[in-house]
């Protein structure tokens, strides 16, 4: 058997020893440095189902009206649009690349800047 380098191989050990359920679910730098856990967004200990409400969002970053307030120098404001309260992970996606949803329509008409 070949030898891997000695860095390779605690790396490899450190993945062996993370919990399976944190494995390929990892979150926003934003997220991870906040030290959010699972619960925070699932409401469960070992989320297995995708739905995420709005609602897990808003106990921390407040509601559409606070957001839209939030962001009121962005030109459109993402968080007031003709979408309506569209759920807040429709775009903040937390354990892939966050999208514009606007952006399927409107491509190359507004300029974001989203985490
Ligand atoms: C337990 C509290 C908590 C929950 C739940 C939570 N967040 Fe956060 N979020 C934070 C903290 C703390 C930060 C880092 C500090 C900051 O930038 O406000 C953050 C940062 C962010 C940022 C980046 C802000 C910036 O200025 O870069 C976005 C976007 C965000 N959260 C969206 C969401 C969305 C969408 C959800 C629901 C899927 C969510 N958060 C759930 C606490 C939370
Ligand atoms: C249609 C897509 C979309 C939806 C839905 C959406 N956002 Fe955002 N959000 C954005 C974009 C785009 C930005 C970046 C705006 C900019 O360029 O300044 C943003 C920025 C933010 C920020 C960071 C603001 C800052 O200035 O650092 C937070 C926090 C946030 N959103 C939370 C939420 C929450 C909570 C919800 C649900 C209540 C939500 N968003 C719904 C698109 C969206
Ligand atoms: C900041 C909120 C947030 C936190 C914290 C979070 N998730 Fe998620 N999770 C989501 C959202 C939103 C989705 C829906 C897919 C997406 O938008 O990325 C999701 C989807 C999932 C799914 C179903 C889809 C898939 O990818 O398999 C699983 C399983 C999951 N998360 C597990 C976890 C685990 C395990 C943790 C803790 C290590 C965790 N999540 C922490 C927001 C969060
Ligand atoms: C399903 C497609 C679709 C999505 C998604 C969508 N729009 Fe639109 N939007 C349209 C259509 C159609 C019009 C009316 C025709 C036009 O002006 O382009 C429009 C018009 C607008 C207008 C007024 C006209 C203009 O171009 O200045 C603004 C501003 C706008 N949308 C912003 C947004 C924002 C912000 C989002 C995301 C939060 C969004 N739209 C998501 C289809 C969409």
């Amino acid at each position: 058997m070949t030898r891997l380098p000695r860095p390779l191989l605690l790396l490899c050990g450190l993945l062996l020893s993370l919990p399976l359920a944190a494995q390929g679910h990892a979150l926003p730098a934003h997220h991870a440095k906040a030290g959010l856990h699972c619960f925070d967004c699932h409401q469960e200990e070992k989320p297995t189902k995708k739905a995420v409400a709005s609602e897990s969002c808003m106990t921390c970053h407040g509601d559409y009206p606070a957001m839209k307030a939030f962001t009121k120098d962005a030109k459109p404001n993402p968080h007031d649009s003709h979408l309506g309260e569209i759920a807040c992970t429709e775009c903040h996606h937390q354990h892939s690349k966050p999208v514009v949803k606007c952006l399927e329509c409107h491509e190359g008409k507004f300029k974001f800047n989203i985490r």
